[in-house]
């Protein structure tokens, strides 16, 4: 079955990087999205305590309360259990009618998606799984975590003065890198040796996202993963079952990721004359917005101490600044002045 997808995919004599991974994530039958959970190969920060998500329904519902919003989208909600989070504590803080949204591309997460989230519907609560991404004209809180560093990307490659595209083709029975030499581009900021790596979908996106902030208010959380200031290398890697290994060890069976560019986010906040708050760590934005008081909670309603032990452990691994606590980065960005004194200034 992969032979013949592979074949089919590899008509011509080589494909961009950017369709290599769309393919290997997102082919309706074979893609890495149609056929796995989150958790199964890689975990992300909800997954691993409900913390994190009530944090982030905490910071939200300070944001929805101040600018008066009661519509949320989530991108690229996976199991449901951000969004899931999100809801349950929303839902408790406050009395006011709310609709979540989601807006997934695997037909086979929608699914998950909504058998986790269904039981939250009421009166007051609306949930709905988006065809596309289109807008009501009206403001919304836009957040999502890991939906930036799943999209497909591009790699130049700068050598001797030369640029070169790097594309992918299929030799020999083996994925290989095949690199096309490129005479109408001039990337002065490249120097030699270093890669750019560029993603149009995400432009895409984030000019979508920011255009309806600009127009209409709201603001957008967006949390993944990388430094503050991307390095001019090659970030991409894959994920097969807990380890990492090279994007062409296991096509459609591993996760791909790359390092998102936060500095390319904030250029485009600029032009749409948003604010900008952040990056912040995960560890800080989860410390300012209260992981220490709930999992203390939490371990104190329990009497099993291997539960306290889980809790504490997924504590330190949510907020460890040698992992995940420094790793993962917070961004905000809002048509209004608002005070984030703790989201410091890229
Ligand atoms: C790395 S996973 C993160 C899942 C979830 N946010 C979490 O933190 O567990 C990326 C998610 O983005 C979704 N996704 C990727 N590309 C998409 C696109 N173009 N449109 C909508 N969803 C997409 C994937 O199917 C998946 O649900």
């Amino acid at each position: 079955m992969e032979e013949k997808k592979t074949k089919q995919i590899f008509k011509s004599d080589s494909i961009s990087l950017s369709r290599f991974i769309h393919k290997c994530l997102y082919d309706k039958e074979l893609g890495f999205y149609q056929n796995n959970k989150i958790g199964s190969h890689f975990t992300t920060s909800p997954e691993i305590s409900q913390a994190f998500g009530e944090c982030v329904a905490i910071f939200l519902f300070k944001i929805s309360s101040e600018l008066g919003i009661s519509k949320f989208l989530e991108l690229g909600p996976g199991n449901g259990t951000l969004m899931s989070d999100v809801i349950r504590t929303l839902s408790k803080l406050s009395k006011k009618e709310f609709v979540f949204s989601l807006y997934e591309k695997s037909s086979f997460l929608k699914k998950i998606q909504l058998k986790t989230l269904t039981r939250y519907e009421s009166k007051k609560i609306k949930i709905l799984s988006l065809q596309n991404l289109k807008l009501k004209k009206q403001p919304y809180l836009f957040f999502c975590n890991e939906f930036f560093d799943a999209l497909p990307i591009n790699q130049i490659e700068k050598n001797d003065n030369l640029l070169f595209e790097k594309r992918v083709q299929y030799k020999d029975g083996k994925f290989q890198w095949k690199k096309y030499l490129i005479k109408n581009k001039n990337l002065s900021f490249l120097s030699n040796g270093e890669t750019w790596e560029y993603s149009p979908l995400t432009n895409l996106y984030i000019k979508k996202i920011l255009n309806h902030i600009k127009e209409f208010g709201g603001g957008f959380l967006v949390i993944d993963y990388g430094p503050y200031i991307k390095k001019k290398i090659s970030t991409i890697q894959a994920i097969y079952k807990s380890k990492k290994c090279n994007i062409f060890d296991y096509p459609f069976f591993s996760d791909i990721t790359y390092h998102f560019d936060f500095l390319n986010l904030k250029e485009h906040s600029e032009k749409f004359n948003l604010k900008f708050h952040g990056p912040i760590n995960q560890r800080q934005f989860l410390y300012f917005n209260g992981i220490n008081e709930r999992i203390n909670s939490l371990i104190n309603h329990t009497q099993d101490n291997n539960v306290k032990i889980k809790l504490s452990k997924q504590f330190h691994r949510l907020t460890d600044p040698k992992g995940m606590g420094e790793l993962f980065k917070f961004v905000f960005i809002s048509k209004n002045d608002l005070n984030l004194s703790y989201f410091k200034k890229l």
